[in-house]
């Protein structure tokens, strides 16, 4: 799968709530290669502080316009700096890397359920669009989006999803919009209710949110695509430093590892080692000055 870096010119750059920004860039090599789910590694400013790209995923790719859009949650120097940058300026992008989801077979009608949480709305928007492109007789009734944030002020508006038809069953952690609690709960809570099983289930957000994505897909037998986030300093499977420990399907005890960068960063439920995971809590947010 060939990668490319591109200097890629802002086209748009917009915050849509709160600290989380889209932008939308010409990238056109980069746009007519990319699958939902894969990444790009963002050089943020030029000069060597900070060193290190940040990995941001595909938003929305547009192949023909040679464009691709980034959506991002403002979280620390990196992203910070990123919110700084206006239309006109370039951003240098490495891309695009990693494995992607695979879409649902071309006769797939059965329901789908795709669970965010947070910013991991951000690929699985992409992956809604290009089910819906790629089987024009898939009724977008049948996405089920399950997606929830900390609280009302970070969910993505109603009328973002309005064109994609899909239904949206929205949570909040503290319950200033929709389900009060945790996504997982409240996807486990409609499956139990309503006796969904869907065919096949996409996921993305913080780990403990995927640790109970996992268990649910793995105790129902429902097949599962979880987008799984560790820190990366290559992107490529140079530096190591994305592992996670693997799960082998002879021996669940057994050390291996498994590298986001270049295995992932889509997994299947059983892929990795969940309870040798350090699963916590996403950090708080913090004081952002200007
Ligand atoms: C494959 C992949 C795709 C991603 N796609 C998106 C995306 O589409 N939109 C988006 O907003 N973010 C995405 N992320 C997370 C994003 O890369 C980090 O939020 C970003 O690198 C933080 O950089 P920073 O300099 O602002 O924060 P830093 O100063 O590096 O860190 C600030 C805080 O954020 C935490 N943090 C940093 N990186 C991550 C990470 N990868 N996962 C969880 N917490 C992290 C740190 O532990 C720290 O507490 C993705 C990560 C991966 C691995
Ligand atoms: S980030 Fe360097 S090997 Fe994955």
């Amino acid at each position: 799968m060939p990668k490319f870096q591109e200097n890629a010119l802002i086209l748009d750059h917009r915050e849509v709530a709160d600290r989380t920004w889209l932008m939308r860039l010409m990238s056109p090599k980069i746009a007519l290669e990319a699958r939902a789910g894969q990444f790009v590694m963002v050089r943020v400013r030029d000069g060597i502080d900070p060193l290190l790209r940040r990995p941001l995923s595909f938003h929305r790719t547009f192949p023909e316009e040679g464009c691709i859009e980034l959506l991002y949650r403002v979280v620390g120097k990196g992203t910070l700096l990123l919110s700084k940058t206006v239309p006109g300026m370039n951003l240098d992008l490495l891309g695009p890397l990693g494995n992607g989801f695979d879409l649902p077979a071309p006769d797939a009608r059965g329901p789908i359920a795709l669970i965010a949480g947070g910013i991991g709305i951000a690929p699985l928007f992409d992956l809604m669009e290009r089910i819906a492109l790629s089987n024009p007789a898939f009724d977008p009734q049948q996405m089920n989006l399950f997606y929830g944030t900390r609280t009302v002020a970070e969910l993505l508006a109603l009328s973002y999803f309005g064109a994609l038809g899909v239904r949206v069953h929205w949570s909040t952690d503290d319950g200033s919009f929709g389900h009060k609690g945790h996504v997982t709960r409240m996807f486990a809570q409609f499956a139990e209710d309503s006796a969904f099983r869907p065919e096949s289930l996409y996921a993305c957000g913080p780990l403990e949110m995927q640790f109970h994505v996992a268990r649910w897909a793995l105790a129902h037998d429902v097949p599962a695509q979880l987008s799984l986030e560790s820190l990366m300093a290559c992107g490529l499977g140079a530096c190591l430093g994305c592992a996670l420990p693997a799960a082998s399907p002879d021996d669940p005890a057994a050390d291996g590892y498994v590298h986001v960068c270049m295995d992932g960063p889509i997994f299947p439920a059983g892929a990795v080692q969940w309870q040798k995971l350090q699963v916590h809590r996403p950090p708080p947010p913090i004081f952002l000055s200007d």
